[in-house]
């Protein structure tokens, strides 16, 4: 390998990886294979899909039901206000949470867990796909018929300094939505605050206080107050603890816990700290611009990561047993614009498995175990038979 003046030994490196793949691409099996029209044949298959899909009924026994969404964010328009170029924040995602369990979301910064998460609670408009929230498809809901249903869905921002009217109490800030969504009688509005700034940690003497007078941690227990005081069913908890001390992440982490044991809430937590999403998720979906790569509970993600993305995320946490020598998985490169994400599969440009069919031909999501999804041509990728029957058929030959 030569290398130029003005290049560093990396840069050098990955242009001859560069070279070597054109000189693959050309000679090998994809050599006249014309990207352009897979990508479309695989947009009309997604198409295709979503549509049988949406035939299905809901899940009963989930409180969120999520198929096929996709929020895209116009960017260049025509004059005659057709859409040219968007981004793709959220690119066909699908998924189920159970009432009264907790969904980590994963992947890194710009991935699109917030958009995910403002697009569930409606605060953007989807672009397509299906949202059933406790068995209805809230994905068309206008407005005025999604403000019913407003009190039920709660957020829960990572900034706590930003997220709270610096001008009003504690208690003011408490009152209001129990006042606007008439949760109680007027007479017992104060108790019933009181009552929930008590469960969260929060002092009475609080009530009269104002938000600059508290630390983050007390501030994002007001936040948490706030959301709870509406009685919700679901919780989206955007980086909650992102911007707060370790041993005070603990103490949130520990009060959201307690919360959800006493009162039942559902979660859907956003979080790039796997530890703190391995501590108090039941399961885990892992985001790679704008895409779900993977998913299934916390357990078998831990213990048996099978895409390579998140493998890699995964040998960065630290694991307390020292007989465990796990080896990082460091990624090259930056993550691609979800403007122009690359062709095929969207992780090939820094997935240290990568195929020549990565580059053309995105892979199937499918069911490798049951409950656990995956997107990765390392795995069969043929329209075999369901997981649940296949296990069944095993358990007949037995
Ligand atoms: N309102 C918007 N208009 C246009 N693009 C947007 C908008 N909101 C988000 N995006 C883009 O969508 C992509 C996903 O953003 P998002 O905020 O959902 O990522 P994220 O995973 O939450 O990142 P972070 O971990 O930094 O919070 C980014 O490329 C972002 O620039
Ligand atoms: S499909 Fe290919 S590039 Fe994508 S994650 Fe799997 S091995 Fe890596
Ligand atoms: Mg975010």
């Amino acid at each position: 390998m030569s290398i130029k003046k003005t290049e560093s030994y990396e840069e050098a490196l990955e242009k001859e990886e560069r070279i070597a793949e054109e000189e693959r691409t050309k000679t090998g099996e994809f050599a006249s294979f014309d990207d352009a029209a897979e990508a479309e044949k695989e947009e009309a298959l997604r198409a295709e899909r979503a549509k049988a899909d949406e035939q299905l009924p809901p899940d009963p026994e989930a409180l969120l039901e999520v198929r096929h969404l996709k929020k895209y964010f116009p960017l260049k328009k025509s004059l005659g206000g057709k859409v040219l170029v968007s981004l793709r924040a959220v690119d066909d995602v699908s998924f189920k949470l159970k009432a009264g369990e907790t969904l980590g979301i994963v992947g890194e910064s710009g991935c699109g867990k917030t958009t995910l998460g403002r697009t569930i609670l409606k605060l953007y408009e989807p672009t397509e796909g299906q949202i059933f929230f406790d068995g209805q498809d809230i994905a068309n809901y206008k407005p005025s018929k999604m403000r019913p249903l407003r009190t039920q869905m709660q957020i829960i921002f990572q900034d706590p300094y930003s997220s709270l009217p610096p001008r009003s109490t504690v208690g003011g800030i408490l009152s209001e939505p129990v006042k606007v969504h008439k949760i109680v009688p007027k007479s017992e509005i104060k108790s019933y605050v009181l009552k929930i700034m008590e469960q969260c940690g929060l002092r009475d003497y609080y009530y009269e206080r104002y938000p600059h007078e508290f630390s983050g941690g007390q501030r994002q227990r007001i936040c948490i107050a706030r959301a709870l005081t509406v009685n919700p069913k679901l919780v989206i908890c955007d980086e909650p603890v992102s911007a707060l001390d370790v041993s005070i992440q603990a103490q949130i982490i520990n009060l959201l816990k307690k919360l959800q044991m006493t009162m039942g809430f559902t979660y859907l937590f956003i979080s790039h700290d796997l530890s703190v999403v391995k501590h108090i998720s039941d399961r885990i979906g892992v985001m790679y611009l704008g895409s779900m790569v993977e998913f299934g509970d916390k357990d078998s993600i831990f213990s048996n990561p099978l895409h390579p993305y998140t493998q890699a995320l995964f040998s960065a946490v630290p694991n307390p047993n020292p007989d465990v020598k796990m080896k990082r998985i460091v990624l090259k490169g930056d993550i691609p614009s979800p403007a122009n994400p690359p062709k095929g599969c969207k992780f090939h440009t820094r997935c240290p498995k990568a195929m020549e069919i990565c580059s053309h031909i995105a892979p199937v999501y499918k069911e490798y175990e049951p409950g656990h999804f995956a997107a990765c041509h390392c795995y069969p990728q043929g329209e075999d038979t369901p997981v649940a029957e296949r296990m069944e058929a095993v358990t007949m030959e037995e």
